[in-house]
């Protein structure tokens, strides 16, 4: 998996993707956007990958957003193919069926806290900054911006930020429920990989349909969703994972989950 603007590192089931333009702040132009799609539907299939790490490259930005300078000349029609692709790669992440946790290590503006906001869960580091400056563009958030960040923290704290452009340090971000933790910059990837490496320790079914309980039932009527949930449920009844668990537990020994 060998990308120009993007750095694969797969290690003991954790994987980790950083986004690789610090000469830009890591602004996400098509070519990245693309990249991080079929880096993502690569690690969706691959057997050594059981949970995703996203970050930025260098000390400054997590992503500062889409690449501006690809903004300047282009048309309703090859604006509306961009902000397509960027909304299909980020569900693509929210849909996958592994854990992607983002480590949010400096700016995340634009599309870079979209991004943020596709990920299952967000560490930050206490140097990160987070908004949504497109307004001061004369645009507005088309990578799902509008819809996650009402979503997360509140129709009126999402307009407060989209109307102004204005950003907000990383404590702000965890007080509004952003980010589910801030640590200092130098702690932020350990603090990352032991978090990853306590959820790759549980059965990637399991995961998986957690992962997918929660996100399919979000925007069902509460029935729906609960119907959903106990066929998730009850399908874990079949795995060898679920049989390992409650053995291990009733063994008094730590289970071993295998995935199957
Ligand atoms: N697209 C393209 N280039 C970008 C970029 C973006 N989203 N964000 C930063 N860059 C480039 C800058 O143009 C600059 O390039 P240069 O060295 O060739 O001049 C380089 O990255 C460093 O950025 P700079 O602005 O000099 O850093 P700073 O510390 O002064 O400011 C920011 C940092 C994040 C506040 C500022 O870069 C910024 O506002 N970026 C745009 C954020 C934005 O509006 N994102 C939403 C896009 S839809």
């Amino acid at each position: 998996m060998a990308f120009k603007n993007l750095e694969v590192k797969i290690e003991e089931g954790i994987t980790t993707l950083t986004i690789n333009r610090p000469q830009v702040l890591n602004a996400l132009n098509r070519e990245t956007v693309e990249e991080l799609g079929k880096a993502i539907q690569d690690l969706g299939d691959d057997e050594n990958t059981r949970v995703i790490i996203i970050t930025g490259a260098g000390e400054k930005a997590f992503v500062a957003g889409a690449d501006i300078t690809e903004f300047k000349g282009m048309t309703p029609v090859t604006a509306l193919e961009f902000t397509r692709k960027v909304q299909s790669v980020f569900l693509q992440i929210e849909r996958l069926k592994k854990p992607v946790i983002a480590a949010v290590n400096g700016y995340a503006l634009g599309g870079g806290l979209e991004l943020c906001m596709a990920c299952d869960i967000a560490y930050s580091s206490e140097k990160a900054r987070f908004g949504q400056p497109e307004i001061g563009l004369g645009i507005i958030p088309g990578a799902g911006g509008t819809q996650r960040l009402s979503r997360l923290v509140g129709k009126q704290r999402a307009k407060e930020l989209t109307f102004t452009g204005e950003t907000i340090d990383a404590a702000e971000a965890y007080r509004i429920g952003l980010v589910n933790k801030v640590v200092p910059a130098e702690k932020l990837m350990a603090e990352v990989k032991s978090l990853a490496e306590k959820i790759s320790s549980k059965g990637a079914i399991a995961l998986e349909m957690a992962k997918s309980a929660i996100e399919e039932g979000y925007d069902l009527d509460l029935y729906s969703a609960h119907a959903l949930e106990a066929k998730a449920f009850a399908l874990l009844f079949a795995t060898e994972d679920q049989k390992e668990g409650v053995s291990a537990f009733l063994e008094k020994r730590k289970p071993l989950f295998k995935g199957r």
